[in-house]
């Protein structure tokens, strides 16, 4: 299949790709490189089906119109998105622009080609359900968009499903239930194939270890160079840790399948584990933990553990690293390729 990957220099972007390839897929990633890096698709290149990185903005229709029309894509896979929660708080707008706006021009370029591949008239006004439906009989593209789990309510002591509450405690949570909506409505009003997927906090390699990253890189990287791990507030959130490679198997399967579409899907461990024993797993002898006030305790969520159900049900999905693996990989990565620091 021809798969379009946005966000693809990213660090779940770049697993994506990669998961891809090895399926022997022809793979390009369109990425404005503001949080993504050229260096995390180098070892792709001259690799059969790499098709190369596009360096730009997906919130512009007229870098995605000439994609679309060099391009026919059986998949696409939208991750591009700003992901940083206390920058959503401080300044909603890039948020709201990449991650809600983007996702509609995203949509709208697969409309285009779901249209017009098919003899309809992308600007004609009146569609018709009924009368219009039965002549998209070409398929693609699919189209997987990246949700997060930072849309859930806080739950008790139970795993969240897809049907829990949301609770938008940032704009970076809303913008993304804006465009979790927006990107199930293109199926409901055009039965195009459409997946929300909604994986829980990742970590793993090429993960930033800086502001920009996850908690697991930004903790192993500190205890390399021997600096105290730091806690934001209590450390008694926790979180449901998955590790990128079964984030990305999960990310193609859902992409991939009849049965997900129209749907929301989860993916975790179903396991959480505080961020207090988190900074412990990571910690080695010599080192130490300390506490800080946390930047933005308004929109922190203090359990998160997924229940996955759904996506063992529909894809047969199940991670296969543990934790323990998982931080013993992403250590081992950070200690051989400091360039990611
Ligand atoms: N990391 C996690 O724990 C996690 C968990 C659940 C969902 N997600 C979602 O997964 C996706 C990837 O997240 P990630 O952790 O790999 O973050 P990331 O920042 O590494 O990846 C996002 C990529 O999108 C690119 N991008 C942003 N705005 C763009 C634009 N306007 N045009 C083109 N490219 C643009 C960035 O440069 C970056 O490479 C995001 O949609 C995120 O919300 C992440």
């Amino acid at each position: 299949m021809k798969c379009l990957v946005t966000g693809g220099a990213g660090f779940i972007g770049r697993w994506v790709v990669e998961r891809l390839l090895r399926d022997g897929h022809e793979v390009l990633a369109l990425d404005d490189l503001s949080n993504g890096r050229r260096e995390n698709l180098r070892e792709f290149e001259g690799r059969p089906g790499w098709l190369g990185l596009v360096d730009g903005d997906l919130t512009r229709a007229e870098v995605l119109q000439p994609l679309f029309k060099a391009h026919q894509w059986d998949l696409v896979l939208h991750l591009g998105a700003s992901i940083h929660v206390q920058k959503s708080i401080d300044n909603p707008g890039p948020t709201f622009q990449n991650d809600a706006l983007g996702t509609f021009q995203v949509l709208e370029a697969c409309r285009r080609q779901y249209f017009e591949h098919n003899g309809l008239n992308f600007d004609a006004k009146h569609f018709d359900f009924d009368r219009d439906v039965p002549k998209l009989v070409r398929r693609a593209p699919r189209v997987a968009v990246m949700s997060t789990c930072m849309v859930y309510d806080l739950a008790g002591d139970a795993a969240i499903r897809e049907v829990h509450p949301y609770r938008p405690a940032s704009p970076y949570a809303a913008a993304k239930i804006g465009a979790d909506m927006l990107a199930l409505s293109y199926f409901h009003a055009y039965r195009m194939p459409v997946t929300v997927v909604r994986p829980f906090n990742t970590y793993g390699p090429f993960q930033k270890s800086n502001s920009e990253g996850g908690v697991v890189s930004i903790f192993l990287k500190r205890d390399i160079e021997r600096s105290p791990l730091l806690i934001k507030g209590s450390g008694q959130q926790t979180r449901d840790l998955l590790y990128v490679e079964d984030c990305a198997e999960f990310v193609v399967a859902a992409a991939s399948s009849e049965k997900a579409e129209g749907r929301i899907i989860n993916a975790g461990t179903g396991h959480d584990v505080s961020v207090n024993d988190l900074a412990q797993l990571c910690c080695t002898a010599g080192n130490r933990v300390e506490k800080v006030p946390h930047d933005h305790p308004q929109a922190e969520i203090m359990k998160l553990c997924c229940d996955a159900s759904l996506a063992r049900e529909l894809l047969g999905w199940q991670p296969r690293s543990s934790l323990e693996e998982g931080i013993r990989k992403t250590r081992s990565w950070l200690e051989q390729n400091r360039w990611a620091w």
